[in-house]
């Protein structure tokens, strides 16, 4: 049983996929044992009680220095036995020593088709308006590593979406986390629970089932 830390800041939507891909056996061998929040407002922390998963929200703001919070970042995750560590609509830089410790084992996903609109800067609704802006007929989603860079690490997964003529940024995040991100996460983490992701340099094999 592989034991999973999930990161967020926000709403939660990617949590609930990976909660509800677990419930309904498409993620197996494999369980939530921490849900850690840098927003105490998050309602992701809503979702994981409801799901009667333990929930922890630790600020920046609480601490002196921002390697304080990585510290007690790094102990809870280390803490809570976690195996496997998920970034789901997580804002804040994972730091060296976290990916240290976890070495092709924090995944992270982001709401554009990597090496396209990511990196600093890229995030959220910002994503989407640079692909609007830049008249892309076709964007989407990626799970990667994480490695020291920011949205650099080796790709797993990747869905596109068709962009629309009438697409507002809004538009554009929604329907992209409804057909490529609720869906590629899950499959992300179940290829890896079962040992069928391996890393080549800076290229993700995933053997056959
Ligand atoms: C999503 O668009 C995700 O791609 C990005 O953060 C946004 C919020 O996700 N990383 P969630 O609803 O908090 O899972």
């Amino acid at each position: 049983m592989m034991k999973i830390a999930v990161l967020v800041s926000g709403g939660g939507t990617n949590l609930q996929a990976i909660i509800d891909a677990i419930d309904a056996g498409k993620i197996t061998d494999a369980r939530i044992c921490l849900v850690l929040s840098n927003n105490k407002n998050a309602y992701a922390l809503e979702r994981a009680k409801a799901a009667g998963i333990p929930a922890l929200a630790i600020s920046p703001k609480d601490y002196e220095s921002r390697d304080l919070f990585n510290e007690a970042m790094l102990e809870a995750v280390l803490g809570s036995g976690a195996e496997l560590v998920v970034l789901a609509g997580f804002l804040c830089v994972i730091p060296p020593r976290m990916v240290e410790a976890y070495p092709n084992r924090i995944i992270n996903i982001h709401p554009s088709l990597i090496p396209s609109f990511c990196g600093t800067g890229y995030y959220g609704l910002k994503v989407h308006e640079a692909a609007l802006e830049r008249g892309v007929r076709v964007s989407g989603a990626t799970v990667h590593f994480v490695d020291a860079g920011t949205d650099t690490g080796p790709i797993i997964l990747q869905k596109a979406v068709e962009v629309l003529s009438s697409d507002t940024p809004g538009k554009l995040q929604l329907r992209i986390m409804e057909q490529a991100e609720w869906k590629i996460l899950p499959e992300a983490i179940q290829l890896i629970v079962h040992g069928r992701v391996t890393v080549e340099g800076r290229r993700v094999i995933i053997a056959e089932e």
